[in-house]
């Protein structure tokens, strides 16, 4: 059986704690998108040309320990307004959707474009403000000299870069299941979504 999930939303809504929820509830395959582009933004940091080093992107380069820092962050946000960056991208994603078993891939275009036909399409959002809290205090927890402006600023920076850029930008597909985590601890929104695929598989 091939069952694809696909969870779209911006940076820091809870889309990668809900993905990985949903993934281990089911005991789906889970892969974050959002990695792809990081690995591309860490060699162009290094001196990489951006299609080109999509092109020879590795499952190492996915395994690398220095893709969550916000100056690649910046760099995937750059990188993936680039349609031959973004059309490298394409076939291991679609691949990894249709594996047996069952698959969530999350990302910001993954039920309009990667897999228009996933089985549950899911857009995970919440404010700004809320996203850019929790980023402050998930860096500051681990020792990063931040300050909330600052965070807001980047999340706000980010979120116009995804969704005004013309190839594929950051957007609910129009049947999508919005799940707003703004006011819903982790265990709320992760029940929210795990009882919406679970009507969807019920009517397979
Ligand atoms: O989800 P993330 O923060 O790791 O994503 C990093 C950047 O990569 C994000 O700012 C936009 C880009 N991205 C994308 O364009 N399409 C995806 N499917 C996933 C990420």
């Amino acid at each position: 059986m091939s069952f694809t999930i696909a969870i779209d939303g911006p940076a820091a809504a809870g889309k990668g704690t809900v993905s990985k929820g949903v993934a281990a509830h089911f005991g789906f395959a889970h892969l974050d998108t959002g990695l792809l582009y990081r690995a591309v933004g860490r060699r162009v940091l290094a001196g990489e040309e951006p299609v080109a080093a999509a092109r020879a992107l590795s499952q190492a380069d996915l395994e690398r320990q220095d893709l969550r820092s916000a100056e690649v962050a910046q760099a995937a946000s750059k990188v993936a307004v680039i349609p031959e960056v973004r059309a490298a991208l394409v076939d291991f994603q679609r691949d990894f959707a249709r594996r047996e078993g069952g698959a969530v891939l999350d990302g910001r275009d993954i039920g309009t474009v990667i897999c228009p036909d996933a089985e549950v399409k899911l857009f995970v959002t919440a404010s700004p403000e809320v996203r850019a809290e929790r980023r402050y205090l998930e860096l500051t927890g681990k020792g990063a000299d931040v300050t909330r402006d600052q965070i807001l600023a980047e999340v706000r920076e980010r979120d116009a870069r995804d969704t005004e850029r013309s190839t594929a930008p950051l957007k609910p597909a129009e049947d999508a299941v919005l799940l707003d985590t703004s006011d819903l601890s982790i265990e709320e929104a992760l029940a929210k979504a795990v009882s919406v695929i679970e009507e969807r598989l019920g009517q397979r």
